[in-house]
């Protein structure tokens, strides 16, 4: 019997990495699927497994931890047949840099960066050995656009965007590639997990949301084709070509600076 190909995602408690197993499931992946909170990712690989009847190992971590970090880059070493790694964990803290607790910026660095190069760097090599594999690096619109509340989350995204896309530059020619997802406002338990009030989460327009399946098709989609940066959604394309002229962005980018204060 030939063996499934298997995808380990992080943060596939909620959300996006919710989405991005059951989708893969339905495609006939087996998954490794890992979040702090065992109680849902149990739940949802008993949903999965009873649906699509592919194989679903569980694995808990705080990737803000190092012993948890070091854990699943081991599991990561050590899965064969890993096909596609998704590095998708990620948590905001908005709010002025000087006002948040250093920790958290720390904790925020080491989820969105530390866990995903040491994953990256775990799983690339058998990747390449056998000339076949997809990452996905989940990043963020905000990695384009810088703002005021978002230090740490910007810069840690705008470090996953370039990692990924110097990552593919080097990867692709061996077969395996590099996608990092790019997506804006996407309705999921993020917001809420990052306590922003009604207040701030009333002030961004409706046709700003995305629907987190689109989100997840379209990432999918992209990696059939090979495609590095993905940015979901035609009207965030859109902002972001505005956002890159030179008068017209530095407009937009001052009237984002006005907004959020
Ligand atoms: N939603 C948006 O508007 C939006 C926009 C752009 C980019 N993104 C990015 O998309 C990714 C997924 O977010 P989402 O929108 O799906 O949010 P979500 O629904 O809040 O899911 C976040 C996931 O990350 C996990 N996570 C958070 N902190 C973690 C930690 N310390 N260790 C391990 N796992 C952790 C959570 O699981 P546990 O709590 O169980 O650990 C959860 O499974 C993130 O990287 C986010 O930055 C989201």
């Amino acid at each position: 019997m030939p063996i499934n190909q298997t995808a380990l995602i992080t943060g596939a408690s909620a959300g996006l990495g919710q989405l991005f197993a059951e989708k893969l499931a339905a495609r006939g992946y087996d998954l490794i699927i890992t979040a702090r909170r065992q109680d849902r990712l149990d739940e949802i690989a008993k949903q999965i497994t009873e649906t699509h009847g592919v194989k679903v190992d569980t694995l808990s971590a705080d990737l803000s931890a190092y012993d948890d970090i070091r854990t699943v880059e081991e599991k990561i070493r050590t899965t064969e047949n890993l096909t596609l790694l998704i590095n998708n964990a990620g948590f905001a803290v908005p709010g002025y840099f000087h006002e948040i607790n250093v920790h958290d910026n720390i904790d925020m660095c080491r989820v969105h960066i530390e866990a995903t190069m040491r994953f990256c760097s775990a799983a690339l090599p058998g990747m390449i050995e056998r000339k076949q594999g997809n990452i996905i690096n989940v990043s963020s619109v905000a990695s384009f656009i810088p703002v005021p509340k978002g230090t740490t989350y910007c810069a840690t995204k705008a470090y996953l965007t370039m990692f990924s896309e110097c990552l593919n530059m080097e990867s692709s020619p061996h077969g395996v590639h590099v996608q990092a997802l790019c997506p804006g406002f996407t309705r999921t338990e993020f917001h809420k997990a990052a306590e922003y009030s009604d207040e701030e989460l009333s002030q961004i327009p409706g046709w700003m949301w995305l629907d987190a399946e689109d989100v997840i098709n379209e990432s999918l989609r992209a990696m059939d084709k090979g495609k590095c940066v993905v940015v979901p959604g035609k009207r965030y394309r859109f902002i972001l070509f505005l956002f890159r002229l030179p008068v017209i962005g530095s407009i937009l980018k001052n009237s984002t600076r006005k907004r959020r204060r």
